[in-house]
């Protein structure tokens, strides 16, 4: 696969404070990464003006992890898809009547996936647990119609074969070269994440923190590559 197609499967997740902060590490990545991911510190610091802006140079998964009653989690779909963005999620933990809520809400913006986080890759759940956990969680979202799934690297493949290969995996928990994995737990490579039947891989500290952003972006790619 072309280093073109695989930049489209890299989404780099922009943990910082600030509208400055985020502009300038899009500026550094440059067309190297084909996603950007806008998380809750983000989010809740600058909004959707700097969303819409990003969206302009990438696309754009608005990673904030609905999790309320049914009604309200529908709302803030209908909310998130007049952003624009390519990607949002909710969380599988809320059921499948707000799953099939937001699902419903999510269908009059069919340029934009609905996934659903299932284990986060922090939690300390045992490895053989998250996967039952996830594998259920994943029929669950599919059944309400949703696109996919945050999984980790461990479960995607499983998620794959119950769920179809056109069933979205969306993999954070990406470490490599010794790296330190901070507070995440369930880790995997990204060269691994490929092999593995992730469709796309979220990295941030690796990449964010890195001395050169673009070139950690790249070494990523590489190994993305090698499968
Ligand atoms: O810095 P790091 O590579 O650990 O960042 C991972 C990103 O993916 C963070 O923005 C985190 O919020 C997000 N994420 C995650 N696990 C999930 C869902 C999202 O780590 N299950």
């Amino acid at each position: 696969m072309s280093n073109d197609a695989m930049k489209d499967r890299l989404m780099v997740a922009l943990d910082v404070n600030s509208s400055d902060a985020a502009l300038a590490m899009r500026d550094r990545l440059g067309d190297s990464v084909g996603w950007l991911k806008v998380g809750l510190r983000l989010f809740v610091a600058e909004g959707p003006p700097l969303v819409r802006d990003l969206n302009q140079s990438h696309q754009v998964f608005l990673d904030l992890k609905f999790h309320d009653i049914p009604n309200t989690v529908a709302q803030a779909v209908e909310s998130a898809g007049g952003l624009g963005v390519n990607m949002i999620n909710v969380h599988a933990g809320g059921g499948p009547e707000m799953l099939a809520g937001a699902a419903q809400a999510a269908a009059d913006f069919s340029d934009m996936a609905l996934i659903a986080v299932t284990v986060l890759t922090s939690d300390t759940m045992p490895k053989d647990q998250a996967k039952i956990v996830a594998l259920e969680r994943a029929k669950m979202a599919q059944d309400a119609g949703l696109n996919g799934v945050v999984c980790s690297v461990f479960e995607a493949a499983a998620i794959k074969s119950a769920c179809g290969t056109d069933f979205i995996t969306v993999t954070p928990g990406i470490r490599w070269g010794g790296q330190d994995l901070q507070d995440q737990k369930r880790v995997a490579d990204p060269a691994s994440a490929i092999a593995g039947g992730s469709d796309y891989l979220v990295v941030g500290r690796p990449i964010l923190h890195a001395p050169d952003p673009r070139q950690a972006a790249l070494e990523a790619l590489s190994f993305m590559r090698s499968v």
